[in-house]
């Protein structure tokens, strides 16, 4: 799951294009970092998925990414998942909100359809007979096809170089609304820069 380009999604989605070319480098080769300070219950993204089918591999403008990753986390089918990212600019050694943030009450409801966030950068490569079942279906493999994501993209030019981090969460309620014990943070911590007017 490159949500790697996340950062770069996210940007394009609130940016529209008028040119400018910006280029994202990730920090780290693992991608998905844990997040600092977690509060009891917090998973990493090994919390969520067994990686060990799973690769991606970054040269200079694309990171190409297949293989399968199966759902572990420990929740109900049926339970209602929200997703929320939000990105953080490091400014003069803080990180500091930005305007964009997404948030999802029901993740399971669009999944698998083109308007979810995470539909170019992960889902929508999803090959296999899975797509009624959802992220709190454990035992579940998704197949990916081989797919390489581009770490470039078109943006409006006040967006500012530098060090961005998505912080993305993952929580799942019971059908009375209880939140389940355990939930998912991640983090994709890159750099962003201009690569061409
Ligand atoms: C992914 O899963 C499929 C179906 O179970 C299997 O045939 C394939 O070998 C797996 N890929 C990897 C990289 O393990």
């Amino acid at each position: 799951m490159d949500v790697k380009i996340i950062i770069l999604v996210l940007v394009s989605l609130f940016y529209k294009a008028n040119g400018a070319i910006y280029e994202l480098s990730v920090a780290d080769e693992e991608i998905f970092s844990s997040c600092p300070n977690p509060e009891p219950g917090t998973l990493d993204i090994h919390g969520l998925f067994d990686l060990s089918e799973f690769s991606a591999s970054m040269d200079a403008d694309a990171l190409t990414v297949s293989g399968n990753q199966t759902l572990l986390w420990d929740i109900q089918r049926g339970d209602r998942v929200q997703l929320s990212i939000k990105l953080f600019y490091f400014d003069r050694g803080t990180w500091t909100s930005t305007a964009f943030s997404i948030y999802s009450k029901d993740f399971c409801k669009t999944m698998y359809d083109k308007s979810n966030i995470l539909y170019e950068p992960w889902t929508g490569h999803v090959i296999n007979d899975v797509k009624d079942l959802c992220i709190n279906a454990p035992g579940t493999k998704l197949v990916l096809e081989t797919y390489f994501l581009s770490l470039s993209a078109s943006v409006i030019a006040p967006l500012r170089e530098g060090r961005y981090k998505a912080t993305i969460i993952f929580r799942a309620f019971d059908s009375k609304g209880t939140e389940r014990p355990t939930h998912i943070c991640c983090e994709v911590v890159g750099d962003v820069f201009k690569i061409r007017n």
